[in-house]
């Protein structure tokens, strides 16, 4: 498996969520499979996979409860660990989700204490962010959000998120740090509705915010298609917005729950797109992993779903670019006039008056077949490796 060109390397900026290759996996029907792991030997065996940075919720390296003792001395071993591999924090982020005391949200729970310590806790993280070179926090929903009609004012809550994150960026630019938000929309689980469940409603609602510039969006691959949305039509927008700070990327066959696969596991052909779009944009994030091993793999298949998920980066990355370099994808790229849509409707000079009258060869045009079905399957093509 090692030492093939797939092999990761720290230049590919990949990074992985402490939290994902430290799922035990316990869900709803059953206790966890594998052994707690602490943080500092995620980073270990993570820099040895040949990863190159991490993201980190603080109770990923502590415990909720942990004493002030045990939290430093856990925090001074992911640190050593951190500056032994060299492995960057890019990301940080913050449990608002785990404790029962989080049981209805955290910014938008019913209770305003609840909402007060929750900026509390996210506070105290900042500071851990800042200290550790994290340029990215990210933001996901959690429990925001509810399974019946009345017992959330949706309306009401939208404003509590909005406060949240308007005190935590006036925390940010008093503290001088130099950190970004990046909220991660989701449909739903663990609630039966969240707040923000998709990108455009996230985007939306950035625009309400008092520092609008400081925060964007981290969207995730399964979250997306739980919505039964297209991914790489989300990251797209997102770029358009100037909004893509960071990226989720896992696995996912549809609408169902949060399957969080490897990437390139699920919607392949989706995983191509992503792919495509990403290398051939402006992006200078991680390539950011967020999977859980499945509950079935041992310690050894945990780290070969890690690796897995770095491989299928760079085997569709090497697809996507003979894609683009292939002479027979270029012509059907023309013949399909995919150039002309960046042509603007109207010419430099001209307003409405230009087309008020514009009378095209109607039959013709509607005549004319569009060409997408070649160039597709010249795509499917080349992610069969039939090219
Ligand atoms: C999920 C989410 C989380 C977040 C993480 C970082 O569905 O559980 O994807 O994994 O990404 O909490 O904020
Ligand atoms: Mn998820
Ligand atoms: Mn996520």
């Amino acid at each position: 498996m090692s030492g093939d060109r797939f092999t990761p390397a720290p230049e590919d900026r990949f990074s992985f969520g402490i939290w994902t290759v430290g799922w035990q996996g316990a869900d709803v029907f059953g206790p966890g499979t594998r052994p707690p792991m602490a943080a500092d030997r995620a980073v270990r065996e993570l820099a040895r996979i040949g990863a190159y940075g991490v993201n980190f919720h603080d109770n990923d390296v502590f415990d909720f409860d942990a004493t002030a003792a045990e939290r430093d001395e856990r925090l001074a071993a992911f640190r050593k660990a951190l500056d032994e591999t060299g492995l960057v924090v890019t990301t940080a982020t913050t449990n608002l989700f785990s404790h029962p005391i989080f049981k209805d949200g955290a910014f938008t729970a019913n209770d305003r204490d609840v909402r007060r310590f929750a900026l509390r806790k996210v506070m105290d993280n900042l500071d851990r962010a800042a200290e550790l070179g994290a340029r990215t926090y990210v933001c996901w929903g959690g429990r925001e959000g509810a399974e019946s009609g009345a017992a959330k004012d949706v309306r009401a809550a939208l404003d509590r998120y909005k406060e949240a994150f308007d005190v935590l960026g006036a925390y940010v630019a008093d503290q001088g740090y130099d950190i970004r938000f990046a909220i991660e929309p989701k449909p739903n689980e663990p609630r039966g509705d969240i707040l923000l469940p998709t990108v455009g409603h996230a985007l939306a609602f950035i625009g309400e915010l008092e520092r609008p510039e400081t925060v964007g969006l981290n969207p995730e691959v399964g979250h997306e298609e739980m919505a039964g949305l297209n991914y790489a039509h989300g990251l797209a927008q997102a770029l358009w917005h100037g909004k893509l700070f960071h990226i989720d990327l896992n696995g996912q066959n549809g609408p169902r729950y949060d399957q969080d696969l490897r990437f390139g596991a699920g919607n392949a052909r989706g995983a191509f797109w992503v792919v495509d779009l990403i290398e051939n944009s402006d992006y200078d994030g991680p390539i950011h992993f967020d999977f859980k091993p499945p509950r079935t793999e041992d310690d050894a298949g945990v780290w070969e779903s890690a690796r897995g998920c770095m491989r299928n980066w760079l085997i569709l990355r090497e697809k996507v670019r003979a894609f683009r370099a292939d002479p027979e994808v270029q012509e059907a790229l023309r013949d399909a006039r995919v150039d002309e849509l960046a042509a603007p409707t109207l010419a430099e000079g001209e307003d409405w008056r230009a087309v008020r009258d514009f009378t095209p060869d109607i039959a013709g045009l509607a005549a004319r077949g569009s060409a997408f079905e070649r160039l597709d399957q010249l795509a499917l093509e080349h992610l069969y490796g039939t090219r």
